[in-house]
C-alpha cells in the first residue's frame, strides 16, 4: 500500500489560511523538530510548561487581512468585516483585531469589556444575545455600542431605557433566514427552529412595532446561518433573503444602510475538510447583495461579516505533553496527555476531529502505531483523538494539536479543578504571552466557607 503523505507536507495557502490544518510559519527544523512562529515548541515547553496554547501572528494577520482584501474588491469602500470574538476573547485578541482595522461582535459585558480594554473602538463593536440582562443592555446603551435585538424583550427595554433618556438609539435586528446548512446541529442557527432571532414571518409586525416607538431607529439586518460551513450556496441564499427583507423593511418607512450576514466559514481541521478560501465567500456573499440590489434598484447597504472560526482557529495549536500508557492488548493503546476536555470541550461536546503530530517526529518517521489520545479528566469520554497514527512515543513526549485557535481557549473551564493553560504569541522566533497560566489556588479565589463553618472547624 502507497505511504500517504503526512498533512505536513502539504501546500499552504498563504492567502487563506483557513485552508491549512497549520499556521503559515510551521517549520520543520534541520534536527527534525516541529517549530511555529520561529520558535521551537520544545523550548518553549521548556520555559513555559505545558499545556500550551500558542497564537501564531503572522496566520492571524493574514486571515484578517484575507477578509478586508476580498471585501474591498468585490464589495469596494462599503463593507466592515468584524470578528466574532466569542471564538477566541481576550485584550490581546481585541487589540490584533482592532490593529487590522476590523469590528468586533460581543455577546456578553465580558466580551464587551475585553473588546474596550482591548483597544476596539466602540463604533465598531456589535451587541449580540438572545437574552441580555438589563446590566449588559445598560453597559452597551452608557457605551454606544450598537445592540442587535434578538427578540420582543430586547425590544421593550430599549424602547424604554430610550425614552427614558429621550434620546433615539440606534438599533439592528436579527432574525432566522430559514436557512439550513450542513454542519453540526448545536452550530446551526439559521434555520426556523432556532433560540436565536426573530422568525422571518414576523417581520412584519416588527417592523410596524418599531415604526409605532418614538426614538427606535432601525438601520440594519442580521442573519446568522451556522459555523464550520463548506457550502457556498447558503451564503449565496441568505444575500438575496436579507435584501429581499429590507425591500420590506422600507414599506415601513425603515432606511435599512447595514447588512450583517454573520460568520461560519469553515476551517480544515483533517485533511477530508475542504472549506472554500476566504475569497471565495466574501465573492459569494457580495456578489449575491449586489446582484439583488440591482435587481431592486436599491443603493448598497454597508456589509458587514462576523468570521469567529476562520479568523482564529488556524492560528492556534495546542501542545501536551504525554504521560500514562495503557495497552489493552488486541483493542487499544491508551496514551494520556497532560489536558483534554478542560482545554478543549470540543471533541466530547460536537465529537469535533483534529490533526496531530509529535513535536520531534512530526513526519512520524520509523515505526507508525495506532493511538487513542485521553485526556486527564474523570470522565471515559475525555478522547482527544479516537483513533490517531502517530510514531512510537513515550512518556514525555510531546504532541501538537492543530487548529485549535477557536472555540478551545473561549469554551475552556476548570473541570477537575484543572488550572487553564498559558497562552503563548509566536511571532519571528519571539515568544510573548497573552494569557498567564493558572494555578490551583487561583481556582479557589471565588470559593467562600460561611463564617459558621469556620467557627464550627
Ligand atoms: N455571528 C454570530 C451571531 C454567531 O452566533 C457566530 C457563532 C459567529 C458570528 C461566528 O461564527 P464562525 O465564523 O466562528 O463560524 N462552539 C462551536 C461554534 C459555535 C458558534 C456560535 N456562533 C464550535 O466549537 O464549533
Amino acid at each position: 500500500m502507497e505511504e500517504k503523505e503526512s498533512f505536513l507536507k502539504q501546500k499552504i495557502d498563504i492567502e487563506s489560511p483557513n485552508r491549512n490544518i497549520v499556521p503559515i510559519t510551521t517549520s520543520i527544523g534541520n534536527d527534525g523538530k516541529l517549530s511555529v512562529g520561529g520558535c521551537s515548541i520544545e523550548e518553549l515547553v521548556k520555559k513555559y510548561d505545558s499545556p500550551l496554547y500558542i497564537l501564531d501572528e503572522i496566520t492571524l494577520r493574514k486571515s484578517c487581512r484575507a477578509y478586508k482584501k476580498s471585501l474591498e474588491k468585490y464589495y469596494p469602500g462599503k463593507s466592515l468585516p468584524i470578528y466574532a470574538s466569542k471564538a477566541n476573547s481576550s485584550i490581546f485578541m481585541s487589540n490584533l483585531i482592532s490593529s487590522e482595522g476590523l469590528g468586533l461582535d460581543a455577546v456578553s459585558e465580558g466580551e464587551l469589556l475585553t473588546a474596550l480594554q482591548g483597544g476596539v473602538p466602540n463604533n465598531k463593536i456589535v451587541f449580540h444575545g438572545n437574552n441580555k440582562s438589563d446590566k449588559e443592555i445598560e453597559f452597551a446603551v452608557k457605551n454606544n455600542i450598537k445592540i442587535i435585538v434578538d427578540n420582543d424583550y430586547d425590544l421593550e427595554r430599549l424602547d424604554e431605557i430610550s425614552n427614558s433618556l429621550n434620546q433615539n438609539l440606534e438599533i439592528m435586528i436579527r432574525f432566522t433566514p430559514g436557512i439550513e446548512c450542513h454542519t453540526h446541529e448545536y452550530i446551526r442557527t439559521g434555520s426556523f427552529d432556532s433560540k436565536f432571532g426573530f422568525g422571518i414571518e414576523y417581520l412584519n409586525i416588527l417592523f410596524e412595532k418599531i415604526s409605532k416607538t418614538n426614538h427606535l431607529k432601525l438601520n440594519g439586518l442580521h442573519a446568522h446561518i451556522g459555523s464550520q460551513i463548506f457550502e457556498l450556496d447558503p451564503h449565496k441564499d441568505l444575500g438575496e433573503i436579507m435584501v429581499n427583507v429590507i425591500l420590506d423593511a422600507n414599506k415601513f418607512g425603515h432606511d435599512i444602510q447595514k447588512l450583517n450576514v454573520g460568520g461560519g466559514l469553515g476551517i480544515k481541521y483533517t485533511e477530508n475538510d475542504d472549506p472554500p478560501s476566504i475569497d471565495e465567500w466574501v465573492k459569494t456573499i457580495s456578489t449575491s447583495v449586489v446582484k439583488a440590489c440591482k435587481k431592486h434598484n436599491l443603493d448598497l447597504p454597508i456589509l458587514m461579516c462576523e468570521p469567529g472560526r476562520s479568523i482564529v482557529s488556524t492560528a492556534g495549536i495546542t501542545i501536551y505533553k504525554i504521560g500514562a500508557f495503557k495497552e489493552i492488548p488486541g483493542i487499544r493503546t491508551y496514551l494520556s496527555v497532560d489536558g483534554g476536555m478542560s482545554d478543549n470541550p470540543r471533541p466530547i461536546t460536537y465529537q469535533s476531529n483534529y490533526s496531530a503530530c509529535l513535536v520531534s517526529n512530526p513526519f512520524n518517521i520509523k515505526s507508525k502505531k495506532k493511538y487513542t489520545i485521553a485526556g486527564k479528566h474523570c470522565e471515559s469520554g475525555d478522547l482527544l483523538f479516537k483513533e490517531i497514527e502517530l510514531a512510537d512515543c513515550k512518556t514525555g513526549d510531546l504532541i501538537c494539536v492543530f487548529g485549535t485557535g477557536a472555540y478551545n481557549i473561549s469554551m475552556s473551564s476548570n473541570y477537575n479543578r484543572i488550572p487553564r493553560p498559558a497562552a503563548l504569541l509566536v511571532c519571528n522566533g519571539e515568544a510573548e504571552i497573552i494569557q498567564k497560566r493558572e494555578s490551583p489556588s487561583d481556582l479557589l479565589r471565588y470559593d467562600v466557607l460561611p463564617d459558621r463553618f469556620i467557627k464550627q472547624n
